[in-house]
């Protein structure tokens, strides 16, 4: 077989990342390997994201940005994947002529016949949703990987038609991938060196497996598994395998999963917990199944059984219909919660979700930005004292890599998925490495990271492997 390279750049969600690895694992067989610039390659993948009008811009001009590459390289072939080929796959064919390949999400294991219709200079599409497809047994090829955390998808889809979310027409149906499969993938990447892994769903919480949708079990022979049992399963893999999975959603958060985390050390104290809007009139809207105080049930009970627990969200500013009362109702159920962090958003109407159906985009956008901002700053004030509540306590950090900002520092996370930077050498002289569990006492904190000092080597891996991937 021909040795072929292929480049792959990938936009939007953490799920993108762990597609754009399936992808790697099938081209593998196809006889490519990954570069990790767009000029050594032969194929130049973009894995898309949708979520968002700008996410949508910022790939349609990288599009652009690549035509000369294939000015000077006649053979280059350039594919878009993911949720953008499976929304805008008829402007991309007539609009983009440099775009060879259109291949949304559950199509990746066509990719070789549609290369070939690519080979022999035809444009090449496929964009079916499929209802089965998990890509369970495919063994992914871990790209740009640091050697000790890695993403595994546990399920693809969503059912959950949130008004403003475009996910459930860019992915389709939910379905949950077999439990053997994920605990197979983890042990390997135990046996390879890995130290974490995130499991990930666009809704964790309604894993189910061996059901069909009427609820009816279908194989007898094999327990049906919910998401609490493969979060048990997956821990029990090895005790020295960190685990975080992400996402979960308000509804569905069962007080189960939390008590599966508080019975394993090495799950990690960290939950990530989408609000979108403090005010019950417009989550009614966006149509996420709670209310207010549903929602703050659910971290009460996290505080309750995780006291240690971060606790991070997703915030959306100037949705359908938010008055000014609305917004306030969202600052003050920050102050109430006080986040550990948040990733915050203007409203982006996406065409065909039932916002767009149903509702004006009726707030203008300088109140939507204004809004965006006090909530901003209102979350900055709360990560910095929630980062400052670690100062002189010790902690276990897992060390990733090296800091961006100096050579002489480490970077790693601890249990709570703080950033947290390290001196590379200890005070006996000894110097860290990547795969460490360090326990570090913690002497400053910003907003995003913390500084510490080393004291002891918790676990370190011998011999230390060589990072895999490109
Ligand atoms: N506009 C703005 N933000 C959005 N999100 C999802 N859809 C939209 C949209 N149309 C945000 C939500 C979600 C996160 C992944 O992106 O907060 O949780
Ligand atoms: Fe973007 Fe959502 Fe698609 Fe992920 S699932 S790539 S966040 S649109």
């Amino acid at each position: 077989m021909m040795d072929k390279k292929v480049y792959i750049e990938s936009y939007g969600c953490q799920m993108n990342v762990s597609d754009s690895e399936v992808v790697a694992g099938i081209l593998a067989k196809q006889g490519y390997t990954p570069v990790d610039r767009p000029e050594n390659a032969d194929l130049v993948l973009l894995n898309t994201c949708s979520i968002r009008d700008k996410a949508e811009q910022t790939v349609l001009n990288r599009i652009d940005g690549l035509q000369h590459l294939k000015r000077k390289n006649r053979d280059l072939k350039l594919g878009v994947l993911g949720c953008m080929a499976e929304r805008m796959r008829e402007e991309l064919l007539e609009k983009k002529q440099v775009v060879d390949l259109v291949v949304g999400p559950d199509a990746y294991r066509s990719l070789p016949g549609l290369l070939e219709e690519v080979g022999s200079g035809q444009k090449a599409v496929n964009v079916l949703l499929s209802r089965e497809e998990t890509y369970g047994e495919l063994e992914p090829v871990r790209l740009g990987s640091n050697g000790i955390t890695a993403f595994v998808t546990i399920m693809r889809g969503c059912d959950n038609m949130c008004a403003f979310c475009v996910v459930p027409f860019t992915r389709g149906r939910e379905r949950s991938r077999d439990p053997r499969t994920i605990v197979e993938e983890c042990r390997n990447l135990v046996e390879q060196g890995y130290r974490e892994v995130t499991l990930l769903g666009q809704n964790v919480d309604s894993y189910r497996w061996n059901v069909d949708s009427r609820g009816d079990v279908k194989d007898p022979d094999q327990p049906v598994t919910d998401f609490a049992d493969l979060l048990d399963q997956v821990a029990r893999v090895s005790p020295l395998l960190r685990v975080r999975y992400s996402t979960s959603h308000p509804k569905d958060m069962t007080d189960k999963v939390l008590e599966v985390m508080a019975r394993h050390p090495n799950i990690c104290d960290y939950i990530h917990l989408p609000v979108q809007s403090g005010s019950s009139a417009v989550l009614e809207r966006m149509n996420r199944g709670y209310t207010r105080a549903w929602y703050l049930d659910r971290i009460a009970a996290i505080r309750r059984i995780l006291p240690q627990a971060a606790i991070s969200t997703d915030i959306i500013t100037g949705f359908c219909g938010e008055t000014e009362e609305d917004h306030q109702q969202t600052l003050s159920l920050m102050e109430e919660v006080g986040y550990d962090m948040a990733y915050m958003f203007k409203y982006s109407e996406r065409p065909k979700t039932l916002a767009a159906r149903k509702y004006p985009d009726d707030v203008p956008d300088d109140v939507k930005g204004r809004r965006l901002q006090e909530v901003i700053d209102v979350q900055n004030k709360q990560s910095l004292a929630r980062m400052q509540r670690y100062v002189g306590r010790e902690q276990e950090v897992l060390i990733e890599g090296v800091s961006r900002r100096s050579a002489e520092h480490l970077f790693g996370r601890n249990s709570q998925n703080a950033a947290v930077i390290v001196p590379r050498t200890m005070p006996d002289g000894h110097d860290l490495r990547p795969g460490d569990l360090v326990r570090v006492t913690v002497s400053g904190a910003t907003s995003g990271s913390l500084k510490a000092e080393p004291l002891a080597i918790v676990h370190r891996r011998e011999p230390a492997p060589e990072p895999v991937g490109a």
